[in-house]
């Protein structure tokens, strides 16, 4: 058994996402906020982006949070404790835009709160003063509350109301954008969530950063899988991002080319499912990137 990655702590946060506390000690030890790496579970498994939402240089662990909704995040979440992932490439990906003080506003929508954590944490270490704004359909789905109640002020939303507000987690923002004075506003979550807040605070002109999720697979700017348009320019989200300034976004684009890789992922995952698994060896999606995307799980960057 390959002990490079061993899993040292799993635990279920929703339904559908979990956390793995991994050993990887040189990552643990020079990743900064809003970094992601890129795993393979093993020889010949699909690489998936996953952004550090925590680590620890003294246990030499890092912390990484899995959406399972394909074929390989399925496998990666079906590890447990004492059992190894076999590579985890990183820290990869430009560190988030901090600001050294004032007030910001992290918004983190589902899963994207774990992407969000890191950002609050090192805002926090630097003295600024962090409000968060979480939220899930329903209270099951509400993750890293307690974290960023470590960190900061806290307010939860549910799109059912069964916990907290009741509500989108733009409703609140839009409250607190009213509310006090806001330098800086990190959204990450569903991309027409950041698309929502990003056109809360463009009127007001506060600046807002978002942290994209296309699809990955080379993770070092050669594949071109992950591009995005910026500010009427092409990016790519691996080298030049994950994270971007909200207002240049073209968030139709993104959402575009998510749906086109999804489509694809959902047939792969039914053809999956039904019989002997061929994930990776179907026909590239019209549009898509040739000999990339049949690898990709829809993983984000979570
Ligand atoms: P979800 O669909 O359950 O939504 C989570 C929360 O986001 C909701 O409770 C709501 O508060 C807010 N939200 C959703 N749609 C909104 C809208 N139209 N307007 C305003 N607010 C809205 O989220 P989930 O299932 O946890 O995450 C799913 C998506 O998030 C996936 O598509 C995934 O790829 C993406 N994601 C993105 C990143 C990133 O780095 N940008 C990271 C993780 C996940
Ligand atoms: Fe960014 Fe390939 S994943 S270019």
């Amino acid at each position: 058994m390959n002990f490079m990655h061993r899993i040292v702590a799993k635990t279920q946060l929703s339904p559908n996402v979990t956390r793995l506390d991994v050993e990887a000690p040189r990552i643990a030890e020079i990743r900064q906020a809003g970094q992601f790496v890129i795993v393979r579970r093993g020889e010949g498994a699909e690489r998936i982006p996953l952004t550090i939402a925590d680590g620890d240089p003294a246990t030499g662990t890092i912390t990484l949070v899995i959406q399972a909704v394909g074929k390989s995040t399925r496998e990666l979440v079906a590890l447990e404790p004492e059992e190894a992932i076999m590579d985890i490439a990183g820290p990869l990906g430009h560190p988030t835009m901090l600001i050294d003080a004032g007030r910001a506003l992290c918004i983190g929508g589902g899963v994207g709160t774990a992407v969000v954590h890191p950002i609050a944490q090192a805002l926090h270490r630097r003295g600024v003063s962090v409000l968060s704004i979480i939220g899930g359909r329903s209270r099951e789905w509400v993750i890293f509350e307690e974290e960023l109640r470590r960190l900061g002020e806290v307010t939860v939303c549910t799109d059912d109301g069964s916990y907290g507000r009741h509500g989108f987690v733009t409703d609140a923002a839009k409250d607190a954008l009213a509310a006090s004075k806001i330098d800086v506003v990190y959204a990450v979550g569903p991309v027409p969530m950041m698309r929502a807040v990003v056109n809360l605070t463009r009127p007001l002109s506060v600046r807002t950063i978002v942290s994209l999720n296309p699809v990955m697979v080379d993770g070092t700017g050669m594949c071109g899988g992950c591009r995005v348009a910026v500010g009427g320019e092409t990016k790519f989200a691996c080298v030049d991002g994950p994270e971007f300034d909200g207002h240049l976004v073209d968030f139709d684009l993104l959402m575009d080319r998510l749906t086109t890789y999804r489509e694809f992922e959902q047939q792969a995952l039914a053809a999956c499912e039904e019989a002997e698994c061929r994930v990776g060896l179907g026909p590239t999606p019209a549009g898509a990137h040739p000999g990339s995307a049949p690898r990709v799980t829809i993983a984000s960057l979570q």
